[in-house]
């Protein structure tokens, strides 16, 4: 059980970053985060970017990239605070503005930027089909909306051992299915919708991270983190490989376009 207030907290922060890459608090670092624009163009545009987390890939969008603006959402002061950080050492602190914000509605203008972008961060906002509005709502005619996000293969009640790996995570939370994705885009209005299963893919990464966690970076990790904690992560990545080997835990791409 995570005691702090915060659910991505320095401790986890600091965990994550060491799995999955400096400044990236999900699977995949730089290449998988740039996957989930295959194909747009990102050069000179305006980015929303919803759950930010520690920011690299805020710095990723504007400096490899080439985006004009990089705004990063998030909830969470900590994170705020890595991404704040990050961006200053980059140097991009005229390029990229982070902003720790209250859940709901995004309190931005109609048609502010050209991409709305998230990485795994949706899985924590409940209401889908309010988001897809705002979403489409911030973006100018013709925007795209391009996230990445953890889902569940059905809207049924999720298998005990969902039920078992949601509880492990102690993260809030929050998975839809890829047909009420669909449904709440189509809803909002979007068109040219599509949504990429990335079950194949995360399935063997994350074996490959349990490997590591109870094999060779086991010692250092526990020095580190503590046994306590590094075990428990183990039991909840055991608990995840066994929901994404069934395929009720599908991460997908999700992709839909404001009509222009
Ligand atoms: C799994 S992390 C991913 C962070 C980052 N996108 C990445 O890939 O490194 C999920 C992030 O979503 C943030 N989050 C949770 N609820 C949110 C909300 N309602 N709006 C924006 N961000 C939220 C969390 O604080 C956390 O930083």
């Amino acid at each position: 059980m995570n005691d702090s207030e915060f659910l991505y907290d320095e401790l986890h922060i600091a965990f994550l970053e060491d799995l999955w890459g400096e400044g990236f608090l999900s699977p995949g670092g730089a290449a998988e985060a740039a996957r989930v624009l295959d194909g747009l163009e990102v050069t000179g545009k305006r980015i929303l970017d919803i759950g930010c987390g520690s920011g690299a890939i805020a710095v990723m969008l504007v400096r490899d990239l080439g985006a004009a603006h990089v705004t990063g959402i998030d909830v969470e002061a900590p994170v705020c605070a890595a991404a704040t950080r990050r961006a200053a050492e980059a140097g991009l602190s005229g390029r990229i503005a982070i902003r720790e914000v209250t859940p709901g509605p995004l309190a931005f203008s109609d048609a502010s930027f050209d991409i709305v972008y998230s990485k795994d961060s949706i899985i924590h906002i409940p209401d889908k089909e309010a988001l897809a509005v705002e979403v489409f709502r911030i973006l100018r005619p013709g925007g795209w909306f391009a996230a990445s996000d953890w889902l569940i293969a059905h809207d049924d009640t999720p298998s005990p051992e969902m039920q078992a790996y949601i509880a492990a995570e102690d993260l809030d939370f929050t998975m839809a299915s890829p047909d009420r994705y669909r449904r709440a885009l189509a809803a909002a209005g979007f068109v040219n919708i599509g949504l990429r299963n990335r079950n194949p893919w995360y399935r063997d990464v994350a074996r490959d991270e349990l490997a590591r966690l109870t094999g060779s970076d086991y010692t250092n990790l526990s020095e580190t983190y503590g046994t306590e904690f590094i075990n428990a992560q183990i039991a909840t990545w055991r608990a995840m490989t066994a929901v994404l080997d069934s395929g009720e835990h599908c991460p997908h791409h999700l992709r839909a376009q404001r009509p222009a």
